[in-house]
């Protein structure tokens, strides 16, 4: 009897020792992949970012838990909106270095060509082209290829893009996905010539993926803020912000020396960095930033409003100041696409465009 149940306890033993086991391969996985996410500071932003549908939820928020949930908010509200307006008859092209008046309801005249001084006046024609089940993101055109009307959608921090064939396609949901190779984070990507940049989350490096051949470049950036939150763009938690104008690329971040502004001018053929400029502004100054036509606008701390521009050609601020929307909510991202003068917009869910504006300074 006694070695009976001898021998049951010690299967029952040896038992509990196999599931133990079990136990511990799985913790250690488990802790590996920790490891990785803490390696991406993948942490830093679950800590920080809000789960997408906590906005609907009355009470305290929640907060987004696991990578899967991320890349479940790439989905679309089911109650999307489908507000986008036809773009009205395109408007009349410029004389000799003058600004095209806008056409009616409508995209701007497309054969206007500025003159050296293009300065926004305002921003006209907002069209809501569709709503997003998340607060954080961007969406963006290709900014140089002219007939590629596919539009990308990057969360806030994934390794996956959304690319969807044209804007209806984003109206009616239907896209394809796009492994970028590493995590992307915050909200300052662009698309440009046919490749997608972004901040390789957790570092100092811009990367560069070709969307064809999906070959990988990277950039280091030297002296720059690209961690532990002291971010570029504080209200979309994004430390770099890419931007394309008129004259080709640029990289806008903020300077771990001083915390100014600095911009950097890119050179697209090499993927490197051709000069700097230090506007000297304070990054806490600082809402949301974009380029056009040489000149860097840089919004308040509630997004309400340009207050600071800065000539990067000339090397010195403008005196331009121009609203932008009531304050409220989150302003992920707004960016200019010299393609189309369009202003690219993710506000409180919403993408958005506006229609940029110039008058020529003579
Ligand atoms: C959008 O598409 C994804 C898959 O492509 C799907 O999982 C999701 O439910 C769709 N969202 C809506 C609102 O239809
Ligand atoms: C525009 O420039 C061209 C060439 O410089 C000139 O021939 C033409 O008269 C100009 N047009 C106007 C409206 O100024
Ligand atoms: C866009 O949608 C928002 C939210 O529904 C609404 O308040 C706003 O008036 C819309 N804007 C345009 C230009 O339709
Ligand atoms: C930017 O310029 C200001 C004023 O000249 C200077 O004090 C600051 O150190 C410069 N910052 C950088 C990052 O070069
Ligand atoms: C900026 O422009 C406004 C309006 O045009 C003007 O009132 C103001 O004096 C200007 N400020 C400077 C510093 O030039």
């Amino acid at each position: 009897g006694t070695c009976a149940l001898a021998l049951l306890n010690s299967v029952g033993l040896l038992m509990l020792l196999i599931q133990q086991n079990q136990q511990n391969v799985l913790l250690e996985q488990a802790g590996d992949r920790l490891t990785q996410v803490e390696q991406s500071s993948v942490v830093e932003f679950l800590q920080e970012v809000p789960r997408e549908r906590a906005q609907r939820n009355v009470g305290k928020p929640q907060y987004q838990y696991s990578r899967n949930k991320r890349s479940d908010a790439l989905e679309l509200d089911e109650g999307q909106e489908k507000t986008l307006e036809l773009p009205g008859a395109d408007g009349m092209p410029g004389i000799n270095g003058t600004d095209g008046i806008p056409g009616l309801n409508g995209l701007p005249g497309a054969d206007g060509k500025r003159g050296k001084r293009c300065l926004i006046k305002s921003l006209i024609n907002p069209r809501n082209v569709t709503k997003m089940e998340s607060t954080f993101g961007t969406w963006m055109k290709d900014t140089a290829v002219l007939n590629d009307e596919r539009v990308w959608v990057a969360e806030h921090f994934s390794r996956l893009l959304r690319e969807y064939q044209s804007i209806a396609a984003l109206q009616s949901n239907s896209s394809d996905i796009v492994n970028v190779r590493k995590f992307y984070q915050g909200c300052g990507h662009t698309v440009h010539g046919g490749s997608f940049y972004y901040q390789i989350a957790g570092t100092s490096s811009i990367a560069r993926f070709d969307l064809d051949t999906k070959k990988l470049l990277t950039l280091t950036v030297d002296d720059a803020l690209y961690h532990n939150r002291a971010y570029l763009l504080h209200n979309s938690k994004t430390y770099f912000k890419m931007a394309a104008d008129e004259n080709g690329l640029w990289l806008i971040y903020a300077s771990n020396l001083d915390e100014s502004i600095v911009v950097a001018q890119l050179d697209q053929k090499t993927f490197s960095i051709t000069s700097y400029i230090n506007t000297t502004y304070p990054r806490t100054k600082a809402g949301n930033a974009f380029i056009a036509c040489g000149v860097l606008y840089v919004t308040d701390t509630k997004d309400a409003r340009v207050t600071f521009a800065y000539d990067l050609l000339k090397g010195k601020p403008v005196n331009v100041t121009f609203d932008l929307r009531p304050p409220g909510g989150v302003l992920a991202m707004l960016s200019y696409s010299p393609k189309d003068r369009h202003l690219y917009v993710w506000d409180n869910n919403y993408v958005k465009l506006y229609v940029v504006y110039f008058i020529s300074d003579e």
